[in-house]
């Protein structure tokens, strides 16, 4: 049997949250090799995705074709050139008839679509949802993802379907089915805490799609992932942001899809995003979206249950002032009533390693007290002492 796609969340790198429509052929080989030698591709980001503004015009048989300033050599080449060196290859389209930025879309031309890109050797899909209709005309958002499912299946190729729909219809509801992963927000944005306004919608910062998010965890798991949107760690005002934005992701078994300049990255900001220690918390087999233990307000906790009884635990300062904060663990028991898990640490005593660091630091036998700086966030991995 072929492997589950996206058994764990999907991780690699999407052009739009940086560049937006000015991308070409020589942006994407550059973007592959920078992740190659800054071994951000060792560290588990395979996937380079072309977002909105590839596409050129259909040909006399309605082919879509690559804008041919932008891709001259074409998507074939481009994808040979991401397999040669041990990527998948990502593209986008729309549910409409054109994307949002105008470009055609694939309403109509689904199964010719699916087709062409299966003979480009692409791997994985991302579906927009803009063009769709308003009121009566509105197109019907699980007939329209589920026709992609179906023409991506008749291309006898394996792609991964990322339904982009921003939450509109639930996709929780119905998309586990249909694609490996749907949005749950509108589009992110650079931000910490803001909601920009652009006319009829508007863009989140991190910890508004945080909140949006996060109750939908009962809908995740492998093969079937909530998507709080491509990362802007790297894009962030500070390093405490970024910081917060990744440990907020990895506890929230979300896909680690980078979205910012890989080329002239800042090596701190790649220490963050190989930070293996937290990848494998948002990679983690048991595929559970982390819960927000407690929400102080300034401050909140977050616990994530992991693969063979261990625990990840984040303390994320939300304030914009230096924060001191905790966790009496003795007088503080763990629950996920989804799951059915418990933990009385007044019973059993975990070992605590700094996820940042990779250092022990002590046991919950004695209450946990960290200072955080503004937006910044401490994360652990606690490990049953037996
Ligand atoms: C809306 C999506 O939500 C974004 O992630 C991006 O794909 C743009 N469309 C592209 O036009």
């Amino acid at each position: 049997a072929a492997p589950a796609l996206a058994a764990t969340p999907p991780m690699g790198w999407n052009s739009w949250n940086h560049y937006g429509c000015q991308i070409d052929e020589e942006l994407i080989r550059r973007t592959a090799d920078a992740l190659a030698a800054k071994g951000l591709r060792d560290a588990g980001y395979v996937y380079v995705n072309i977002d909105d503004c590839w596409q050129g015009e259909r040909d006399a048989n309605g082919n879509i074709q690559p804008d041919p300033k932008r891709f001259p050599s074409g998507m074939k080449a481009l994808g040979d050139y991401l397999h040669a060196r041990g990527f998948k290859f990502g593209i986008y389209s729309d549910t409409g008839e054109k994307t949002c930025a105008g470009r055609p879309g694939s309403q109509g031309h689904e199964f010719q679509d699916a087709a062409q890109y299966a003979r480009w050797g692409v791997d994985y899909v991302k579906y927009d949802w803009c063009n769709t209709g308003k009121d009566e005309w509105q197109r019907n958002s699980r007939e329209g993802y589920r026709t992609m499912q179906r023409a991506i299946a008749a291309s006898g190729r394996a792609m991964i379907l990322s339904i982009c729909e921003w939450g509109e219809t639930k996709p929780w509801l119905w998309a586990a089915k249909v694609g490996q992963l749907w949005r749950t927000t509108g589009d992110i944005t650079n931000c910490w805490d803001c909601v920009l306004g652009h006319g009829d919608w508007h863009s989140n910062g991190i910890m508004r799609i945080v909140d949006i998010n996060e109750p939908l965890r009962a809908y995740a798991g492998p093969g079937h992932w909530n998507d709080p949107d491509m990362m802007e760690v790297g894009n962030m005002a500070t390093l405490a942001e970024d910081r917060s934005h990744f440990a907020l992701w990895a506890m929230m078994a979300a896909p680690l899809i980078m979205g910012t300049h890989v080329d002239t990255m800042k090596p701190e900001v790649a220490a963050i995003l190989t930070n293996r220690r937290v990848i494998a918390v948002d990679q983690d087999a048991r595929g559970v979206q982390g819960l927000r233990w407690f929400d102080n307000g300034a401050t909140q906790v977050w616990a994530k249950p992991l693969a063979g009884g261990d625990w990840a635990v984040a303390l994320v300062n939300r304030s914009d002032r230096p924060a001191k904060t905790g966790i009496d663990w003795a007088s503080t028991p763990l629950e996920d009533t989804l799951n059915g898990l418990f933990v009385d640490f007044a019973e059993q005593t975990y070992g605590l390693t700094d996820l940042w660091t990779g250092k022990s630091t002590g046991t919950t036998e004695t209450p946990l007290s960290v200072t955080l700086a503004p937006h910044d966030t401490a994360i652990y991995r606690l490990s049953p002492r037996r």
